[in-house]
């Protein structure tokens, strides 16, 4: 299939993502100048809105686009902003989407409380319209999210870390929020719960290639594009998929020699010899491969769907996420 953008992914439900928008940005709205200020510049740093999109077009697929979907997909939109914008905290991260991150104009008092703002609206949203099945699901997306995340520091400080662990907490810091908007999705449109369970499934192994991808573009993306320098996960001791197998693959004593260099490369900078180390062994090419498989199993999980304009969309979606380079 040729080359999707996510303009034309988008297409068959142009008309909701922007009925979304308008959602999406009177639920930031707020009569409390500082939060309305950053609000505001939390929507000038607007990111791909590849969770509403998964949403809406889950919901198309099952049936078709309605105002819960639209609730829906506000609901994970304002929970993945507040997760960004904490995670940037947690990171001290100077930079989000080409822009300064809310932590490095306003401080991280103001991030975090600002970040828990978001997700408040959002569940309170949910509250008020008696979406009490959205409920359910995303405050357990929460946990795992946050426990992914912990995981991930866990691991990050011992430096050793395996495959296993590595998928699990992919899995719950990203793919548990993209299952969860196909979910959402579909529920909205559909009781039939076999769809429900195949969008499910569509999402959370679209997210592993998501995450896996991401993981690469750290090492190959180009800094001006995503908006953020290559190797940041290096400096913060973040050891994901292409080092992980490079590691596995390497003697001894070289596996001593990369730990110890990537103790030292916040504070020297130097990231190019573990980039070095991680090409040799082809860890790129071995994080493609396993990004490319679960894209696969997405397809796969679609395939009872009947072909149509929303299937195409999904199908340039899965495309799209193996070979963005943003
Ligand atoms: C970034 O997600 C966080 C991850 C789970 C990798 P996105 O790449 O979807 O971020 P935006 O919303 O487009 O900025
Ligand atoms: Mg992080
Ligand atoms: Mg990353």
């Amino acid at each position: 299939m040729n080359k999707k953008t996510l303009k034309n992914i988008s297409q068959p439900i142009e008309h909701a993502l922007e009925d979304f928008s308008s959602h999406f940005n009177d639920a930031m709205k707020s009569d409390v100048f500082l939060v309305d200020m950053v609000a505001k510049y939390i929507l000038k740093q607007k990111g791909k809105r590849v969770r509403p999109l998964l949403v809406l077009l889950s919901s198309e697929i099952c049936g078709g686009v309605n105002e819960r979907s639209l609730r829906g997909a506000t609901l994970v939109e304002l929970l993945h902003t507040a997760t960004l914008v904490h995670d940037d905290v947690v990171d001290s991260s100077e930079k989000r989407r080409g822009l300064p991150s809310i932590n490095a104009v306003w401080k991280n008092k103001i991030a975090v409380l600002m970040g828990d703002y978001l997700l408040s609206k959002g569940l309170m949203q949910a509250v008020n319209e008696n979406d009490f099945d959205f409920l359910k699901i995303i405050t357990d997306t929460v946990r795992r999210m946050s426990e992914g995340e912990l995981l991930q520091i866990g691991k990050t400080r011992k430096l050793d870390i395996d495959e296993k662990t590595y998928f699990r907490i992919i899995s719950d810091k990203t793919a548990s929020l993209l299952s969860t908007c196909c979910e959402i999705g579909a529920r909205a449109a559909t009781e039939d719960e076999q769809k429900i369970e195949a969008m499910r499934d569509f999402g959370e192994n679209l997210g592993m290639a998501f995450q896996i991808r991401d993981d690469i573009l750290d090492y190959v993306g180009k800094t001006n594009i995503i908006g953020k320098p290559l190797g940041g996960d290096i400096k913060e001791k973040k050891i994901t998929l292409p080092l992980i197998f490079a590691m596995s693959k390497a003697k001894n004593g070289e596996v001593e020699k990369i730990k110890k260099l990537i103790k030292k490369s916040r504070k020297s900078g130097k990231v190019q010899e573990i980039f070095d180390f991680v090409n040799k062994y082809d860890g790129i090419d071995y994080a493609d491969n396993l990004a490319v498989e679960y894209a696969e199993k997405a397809l796969e999980n679609i395939t009872e769907f009947k072909d149509s304009e929303v299937k195409e969309a999904l199908t340039g979606l899965v495309d799209f996420v193996i070979k963005r380079i943003k």
